[in-house]
């Protein structure tokens, strides 16, 4: 509880912030016009930050978008391995993290070695990598995935045995649509999707009895189980936008709530509460680029994302053939 003194203060603090936020922003959006810098923002960033970017999307379009880009400078809003992406599917670019700590916990739940052992006990196997891992762990696999694209992919390759690595919901779920194949599961997980439970989406099912439940395919199987929809971030906004019913339960990251207003105000989105970002499905890391960071770092040129070149080479092969089987 905060008393009223700390009520006032925080208030205080609010009005200062938001008005250095709309000179932040320009300024921001000025050095970037000047450096020829593109801003890329992922769904789960700030709504501050979404706001100045040139592109907000979800994993599949942000690695499409910077390997298609003419600009000198990205200057990528997500975590690490969105950052090392960029940098390797347009390795001349000067790629830049507003925020080098920010990285994806489940991205470090795998290592390069652990893939190997797999492989070598599984030779005849598909190493499937989820975008989400580190360039290391992307260069010693077959082809990378998204939550968008990873049905469509893994349909299509000619092996039976798949090493899936590292989350093992997005795994599961897809086992489930591809019978067919026979999967090798690493047990990694998001953190804040994988540990909101099913009881708190029937809580939210019984408040809102009219509304459709959308779920990222990150979340627990007892959880995307009660999903009309599941999907990857930009699928969910497609669905929660264009669906018939007025009110969605959206289980993902709260940052999607600013695009789905933006796109359709008319609709009611409920994400899990309280809004503090308490008992929500809130990443932390994600949010650690802030406006400050990112003036930083496009105005000193500095938190440039740099790969050994023969990473870059070998983890580009899987992301490559992603983009290729996903098109
Ligand atoms: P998508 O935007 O691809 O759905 O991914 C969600 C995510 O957790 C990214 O870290
Ligand atoms: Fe990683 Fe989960 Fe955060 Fe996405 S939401 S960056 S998977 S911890």
């Amino acid at each position: 509880m905060i008393g009223s003194e700390g009520f006032k203060f925080k208030v205080m603090l609010t009005l200062l912030e938001n008005e250095s936020v709309d000179k932040l922003q320009s300024n921001i959006r000025q050095l970037a016009e000047a450096k020829n810098a593109v801003i890329l923002a992922h769904y789960y960033q700030r709504p501050e930050v979404q706001d100045i970017a040139d592109f907000v999307g979800d994993s599949l379009e942000l690695s499409r978008k910077a390997s298609q880009t003419n600009a000198s400078i990205i200057l990528f809003c997500g975590v690490r391995f969105m950052c090392e992406t960029a940098k390797i599917v347009n390795p001349t670019k000067k790629v830049l993290h507003p925020n080098p700590e920010s990285g994806c916990p489940m991205a470090d739940m795998v290592s390069a070695k652990d893939v190997l052992k797999l492989k070598e006990q599984y030779p005849d196997a598909a190493v499937v990598s989820y975008v989400n891992t580190t360039a290391e762990v992307k260069a010693v696999s077959d082809v990378c995935v998204t939550s968008a694209n990873a049905i469509k992919v893994i349909k299509k390759l000619p092996q039976k045995r798949i090493i899936f690595v590292p989350d093992q919901a997005l795994g599961s779920w897809v086992q489930k649509h591809l019978p067919e194949k026979e999967f090798i599961m690493w047990k990694g997980f998001c953190p804040p999707h994988y540990e909101f439970t099913a009881k708190e989406v029937l809580k939210l099912k019984e408040k809102h009895k009219d509304a459709k439940v959308a779920v990222h395919p990150e979340c627990h199987p007892s959880v995307i189980e009660l999903a009309d929809f599941v999907g990857s971030t930009s699928q969910i906004i497609s669905y929660a936008t264009s669906c018939e019913a007025n009110k969605v339960i959206v289980i993902t990251e709260v940052g999607l709530k600013h695009t789905l207003i933006k796109k359709n105000p008319n609709k009611e989105y409920i994400f899990p509460e309280p809004m503090n970002y308490c008992g929500s499905v809130y990443c932390c890391t994600m949010k650690g680029i802030t406006l400050q960071n990112m003036y930083k770092t496009i105005s000193q040129e500095i938190n440039e994302v740099t790969l050994p070149e023969d990473i870059i080479e070998r983890a580009s092969k899987p992301l490559m053939r992603m983009l290729e089987l996903s098109s």
